[in-house]
């Protein structure tokens, strides 16, 4: 089978696997042949001297908004509260449902929180400082893999917690957290 008719199969297969647009499938699929401008499927796609393919038409976005942190808004009465500190010092008062975790609020709520492992206990960039000793106290102990990482992040303190690991309770409600300073993006996988 020739080049251009085998590129051209791969993209249809391409595309109805992935439903994307032809632009999209540009950005990952090199070029082995001149454009077919007979070929319905290499519409959308150029093929440039340096033999990449290339979106036709260059666009501002090509991708959905996406929304970080997800959350559930809490229902009217069941309102729990937590308090953010950010790195200036500004208190961000959130209301929250039973059993969100600190990383998905923060993002939900726009701060400024990395969560690099996306919340799989395995960085340390959603590092938070529990301001008041009684609250960490009501928080079930860390594991193992929660200390590991907290080994790792900067300006560790007494009452260092994971935001990933904390998930919102009863007992919890008032909790204040501080954001550290800055946090040290090293991930587990760093270590293998
Ligand atoms: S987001 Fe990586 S440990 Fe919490």
């Amino acid at each position: 089978m020739s080049a251009p008719r085998l590129l051209t199969q791969s993209l249809l297969k391409l595309r109805l696997a992935t439903r994307q647009t032809p632009s999209l499938i540009a950005q990952h699929v090199r070029c082995y042949s001149r454009p077919s401008s007979s070929s319905p499927a290499l519409a959308g796609i150029v093929c440039t001297r340096s033999s990449r393919a290339q979106p036709a038409r260059r666009l501002f976005s090509t991708s959905p908004a996406v929304s970080h942190g997800h959350v559930n808004p809490p229902k009217p009465g069941e309102e729990l509260y937590v308090t953010f500190i950010d790195k200036e010092g500004a208190e961000h008062k959130v209301a929250v449902s039973k059993g969100d975790n600190l990383l998905d609020i923060a993002q939900a709520n726009d701060l400024e929180m990395e969560g690099a492992c996306g919340g799989s206990c395995a960085c340390s960039t959603c590092h938070v400082i529990v301001t008041d000793q009684e609250y960490y106290e009501k928080m079930p102990e860390p594991e193992d893999d929660e200390n590991d990482m907290l080994d790792l992040a900067f300006g560790l303190t007494e009452t260092s917690r994971l935001g990933c690991q904390v998930i919102m309770t009863k007992e919890l409600d008032g909790l204040k957290v501080k954001l550290p300073a800055m946090t040290r993006n090293l991930q587990a996988s760093d270590f293998k």
